[in-house]
């Protein structure tokens, strides 16, 4: 299971970086907006600033919405740093056909805002490399975004897709843990769902007793 963080904060990324367990970044123009960063050039250079903090796949989303803005957009976001920049690109009719494109050119493709199955079967047949079901805006209408998870994994793997299932909107740890039990490929959460996997009061309490002894008979 892949963890990318999702945010366009520069800090959050190097802390998860330096915990030693990230394998990309998600973001996405709001996420941009909250840090900030406005003007095309700011933000081409804020997705190099992170694809040098981190390692792994950076998604970097499209502002078109017809196919020749798209493709125009996308390989310039894909020449900042062909070997992680992933071209994130909404769920319309245009951006199917620009999935297309980039997969026959063997640039990569996040497709988002994905909130039904049959969304994720179009996405995956056009050949995305990642489908980003919003999981967290579903909970929010009151619609169970993880059983969303359920039917998409069990659709890829009746035909093999190769299309990873990118959890997306996840809001909270317990996300993170219901999205590994279904077999979801990758979660993007915000740091704090990911430190929360941490957090157990018995560890604590665990470890204040061992150093407690230790100190007892070490004086
Ligand atoms: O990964 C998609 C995400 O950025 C949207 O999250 O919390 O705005 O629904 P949220």
């Amino acid at each position: 299971m892949k963890f990318f963080i999702d945010t366009a904060n520069l800090a959050q990324i190097q802390e998860a970086q330096d915990l030693g367990v990230l394998d990309g970044v998600t973001t996405n123009p709001s996420l941009m907006a909250k840090e900030g960063i406005t003007g095309k050039e700011a933000i081409l250079q804020h997705y190099k600033n992170i694809c040098e903090i981190v390692d792994g796949d950076v998604s970097a989303e499209v502002i078109a919405t017809d196919f020749q803005g798209m493709i125009r957009e996308g390989e310039e976001l894909y020449a900042l740093c062909p070997q992680q920049i992933v071209v994130k690109i909404p769920m319309i009719k245009e951006g199917i056909k620009a999935i297309k494109y980039f997969t026959d050119r063997g640039i990569r493709t996040n497709c988002t805002l994905v909130f039904s199955a049959g969304q994720a079967l179009l996405a995956a047949k056009a050949g995305a490399t990642y489908v980003s079901p919003f999981i967290g805006r579903l909970d929010d209408i009151s619609t169970d975004g993880l059983s969303l998870i359920e039917d998409i994994r069990q659709i890829y793997d009746n035909y093999s897709f190769e299309t990873e299932i990118l959890a997306a909107s996840v809001r909270h740890t317990m996300h993170i843990m219901e999205c590994a039990k279904i077999g979801a490929d990758v979660i993007t959460a915000p740091l704090s769902a990911i430190l929360g996997l941490l957090k157990h009061p018995l560890t604590d309490a665990g470890l204040a007793q061992f150093l407690a002894d230790y100190n007892k008979g070490n004086k």
